[in-house]
C-alpha cells in the first residue's frame, strides 16, 4: 500500500487487492488504548523507539508522559506532518524518515521499542531483517512491545507476510525472548458503518451484531482482533 499517497489525503488500493481506501483507518487523534494501558503499567524505559508512527501520536502521548522518544516511518509525509504536530504541542520527539527493514539513520542505545501496528505491514523476509536491525540498536534486556496483525484479518485486508502464532515466535526467536503473546483489541478511527462502507463484504465477520458493545469501544470506534507481544532483547 502507498502509506504516503494516504497520507497525503489521496485514494489507495491496498496491494494484492482493488479494494480503495480513502480514509486513515488508524487515525485516532490521540494514542492507542493498549498503548496508554503499557505506559500506566511501566512497561516504557527510555530512550523509546517508536517504529511506523505514522501519525505521531502515541509517539507524543510518550513524549508528554517524559520520556525521550526517537520515532520512524518510512512515509516523509507522515513524518513531515509529525514534526508540525509536535512543534505546536511544544514537545520534543525525534521524527526519524528511516526503512524499518535497515533502520539506516537510527542511532543506537534504546532501552524500548514499541510497534504499533506496523510489523504486518512486511513480508516474512522484511520482518527477519527489520527484527534483526531492531536487536542492534537496543541495549541488552531492552523490551520490545508489538501489535500486530494476525492472520485472521486477511478477510478484512491483505497482509504481505504469516501474522499466525508460529511464523511470529519463529522470526523473533531469534533474537528477542517473547515473553508474552496473547489476543487484544487494537482501536480504529472507524465506527461499524464506516468500515462497512469501506470494506468488502467479507469484512463482516469483524463486524458485531447490530446493538452489541462487543468490538465497539465507548466512542463507537470498531476494535480488531491485534496480537500484543511482550519480548526481552536477547
Ligand atoms: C497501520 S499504520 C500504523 C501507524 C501507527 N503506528 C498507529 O498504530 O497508528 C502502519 C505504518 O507503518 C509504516 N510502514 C510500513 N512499512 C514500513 C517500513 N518498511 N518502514 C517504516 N515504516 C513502515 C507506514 O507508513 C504506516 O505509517
Amino acid at each position: 500500500m502507498d502509506f504516503d499517497a494516504l497520507y497525503q489525503g489521496q485514494s489507495v488500493t491496498y496491494s494484492g487487492s482493488d479494494q480503495q481506501l480513502d480514509t486513515i483507518p488508524w487515525r485516532l487523534d490521540g494514542p492507542q488504548p493498549v498503548v496508554v494501558e503499557l505506559a500506566d503499567n511501566g512497561e516504557f524505559t527510555g530512550p523509546v523507539l517508536e517504529s511506523g508512527c505514522g501519525l505521531g501520536d502515541n509517539a507524543l502521548f510518550l513524549a508528554e508522559r517524559g520520556y525521550q522518544v526517537t520515532a520512524f516511518d518510512a512515509a516523509p509525509t507522515a513524518i513531515e506532518q509529525d514534526r508540525a504536530k509536535a512543534a505546536e504541542r511544544g514537545l520534543k520527539v525525534d521524527f526519524v524518515v528511516a526503512d524499518a527493514t535497515t533502520l539506516d539513520g537510527i542511532e543506537g542505545g534504546f532501552n524500548s521499542v514499541l510497534d504499533s501496528a506496523m510489523m504486518h505491514c512486511l513480508t516474512d523476509e522484511q520482518r527477519v531483517d527489520y527484527l534483526t536491525a531492531l536487536h542492534a540498536v537496543c541495549n541488552p534486556g531492552a523490551l520490545l512491545h508489538i501489535l500486530c496483525f494476525p492472520d485472521l484479518i486477511e478477510a478484512l485486508f491483505p497482509l504481505p507476510g504469516h501474522t499466525d502464532e508460529a511464523s511470529l515466535r519463529r522470526d523473533l526467536g531469534r533474537h528477542w525472548r517473547v515473553d508474552r503473546m496473547q489476543m487484544r483489541s487494537y482501536t480504529t478511527g472507524l465506527t461499524q458503518d464506516q468500515w462497512a462502507a469501506a470494506m468488502p463484504p467479507s469484512a463482516a465477520v469483524f463486524l458485531p451484531a447490530p446493538d452489541s458493545p462487543a468490538g465497539v469501544d465507548d466512542q463507537g470506534r470498531l476494535q480488531l482482533p491485534v496480537w500484543q507481544i511482550r519480548a526481552v532483547r536477547a
